[in-house]
C-alpha cells in the first residue's frame, strides 16, 4: 500500500507543470533507449531551474514565520542564489548571498552573479579557503547582524537542500507521474545533475511514492557517490523529522554516478563544451557547463558504452543554469566571425 503523503503550503511560484517530450533526433543518431527531456529549466524565466521548485516550499515557511530577511551561500556563479535573490525581491524579502570565489571574480559582473546584483540582493563575496573554513560562523555571524537590527532572518542551507526543499522534487515526481502516464511509457531510470543532494531527496522518495520502480540516477557535478548517498539519506530523515512521516527512508535505494565530475566542480572538460554544442544544434537544448551539460554528457557516455541497452525509454531532468554557461562562454569554442 503506498502512503499519502499531502505538502505542505507552497507559493506558487514556478510554471508547472513543465514540458516533458523525446528527443527525438538525438536518440536515434545514438540508437540506444529514447531519452526523454523534463524541461525544468523552463519553470520561469530569470528564476528558472530546479531551485525555484524548492524555494516555493522554504519561502513559504518563511513567510509563515514572519520572517523579512533572507541568508544563503553559494558559489560566485550559484543557480540557487540567483535564484533567492530574484524570488525574494519578487515577494519583497530582503536577500543577503554568500558567495565563495574560487578565484573566477571578473571586474564587471556576469551570469548568475550579475542578476544577484540587478536583484539588489547584498553580497558578500569570500575567497575559496576562507568560506570553506569559516562558512558556518559566517552565516551565523550575518544571521547575529540583522536579529540585531531588529530584522527577522531565515536562513536558506545550499541548494535550499534539506527536509524543506525535499517537498521541491518530490512535487516533480507526481508531475512525472502524469508525464509518463500521458505518453504511454514506463521509464526504468531518471536522470539529473545532483550538486547538493537536495534534488536528489525530493526525486528519490517522490518516485518511490509515484513512480515505483522507477531508479532515480544523480549524476554527480562534485562530491562523489558516498558524500551523495550520506547526504541524500540525511536530507531525508531531516524531512521525517520535520513532517512526521515514519517511512524507513534509509531504506531507499540512492544511486550516484560520480564518474563524469572531470576537473572539479565547475570546470568542464572539452567533452562537455562539444556535447553541448552539438544538443543546441540538433535540438535546440541549452545545457551548462556546470550541472545539465556535465550530467548530460555522461548519460550520453553510458548510453554509447552500452550500459543502458536494457532500456526502452530514460528521462534527463533539464535543471537549468543557463546564465553558468554566459559565464564560461570563452570555452564554449566560438570566436569573432571574420566581417563579411
Ligand atoms: C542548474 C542546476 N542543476 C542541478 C543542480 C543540483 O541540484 P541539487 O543542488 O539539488 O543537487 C543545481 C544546484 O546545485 C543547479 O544549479
Amino acid at each position: 500500500m503506498t502512503m499519502e503523503i499531502s505538502l505542505p503550503p507552497r507559493l506558487n511560484l514556478a510554471q508547472i507543470p513543465t514540458p516533458f517530450y523525446c528527443l527525438e533526433k538525438l536518440s536515434a543518431q545514438l540508437g540506444g533507449p529514447r531519452i526523454w527531456v523534463k524541461r525544468d529549466d523552463l519553470t520561469e524565466s530569470a528564476a528558472g531551474g530546479n531551485k525555484i521548485r524548492k524555494l516555493e516550499f522554504v519561502l513559504a515557511e518563511a513567510r509563515a514565520a514572519g520572517c523579512d530577511t533572507l541568508i544563503t551561500s553559494g558559489g560566485l556563479q550559484s543557480n540557487h542564489c540567483r535564484a533567492t535573490a530574484l524570488l525574494g525581491a519578487r515577494l519583497g524579502f530582503a536577500v543577503h548571498l554568500l558567495l565563495r570565489d574560487e578565484g573566477e571574480f571578473t571586474e564587471v559582473p556576469d551570469g548568475n552573479l550579475l542578476l544577484d546584483y540587478l536583484a539588489g540582493a547584498a553580497v558578500s563575496i569570500y575567497p575559496r579557503s576562507r568560506y570553506l573554513k569559516e562558512h558556518a560562523s559566517l552565516v551565523s555571524q550575518w544571521r547575529e547582524h540583522y536579529l540585531a537590527e531588529g530584522k527577522k532572518p531565515w536562513v536558506i542551507p545550499v541548494g535550499a537542500s534539506d527536509g524543506h526543499g525535499v517537498w521541491g522534487y518530490f512535487n516533480c515526481a507526481r508531475e512525472l507521474a502524469a508525464d509518463f502516464r500521458q505518453a504511454g511509457i514506463r521509464p526504468g531510470k531518471v536522470f539529473h545533475a545532483t550538486g547538493s543532494g537536495g534534488t536528489q531527496a525530493g526525486l528519490t522518495l517522490g518516485c518511490h511514492i509515484h513512480v515505483p520502480g522507477c531508479q532515480v540516477v544523480g549524476m554527480a557535478v562534485c562530491d562523489d557517490e558516498q558524500y551523495f548517498r550520506a547526504k541524500v539519506h540525511a536530507d531525508l530523515r531531516h524531512w521525517s523529522q520535520l513532517y512526521g512521516y515514519a517511512l524507513d527512508v534509509d531504506s531507499l535505494d540512492v544511486t550516484v554516478n560520480d564518474r563524469y565530475i572531470g576537473p572539479g566542480y565547475g570546470v568542464a572538460g572539452a567533452e562537455v563544451f562539444a556535447t553541448i554544442r552539438e544538443v543546441a544544434a540538433l535540438e535546440g537544448l541549452v545545457l551548462d557547463p556546470v550541472y545539465s551539460g556535465k550530467a548530460f554528457q555522461g548519460l550520453l557516455a553510458e548510453i554509447r558504452s552500452g550500459n543502458l541497452a536494457g532500456e526502452s525509454d530514460v528521462v534527463f531532468i533539464h535543471t537549468g543554469g543557463i546564465f553558468g554557461l554566459l559565464a564560461q562562454r570563452e570555452q564554449t569554442g566560438f570566436s569573432r566571425p571574420p566581417r563579411d
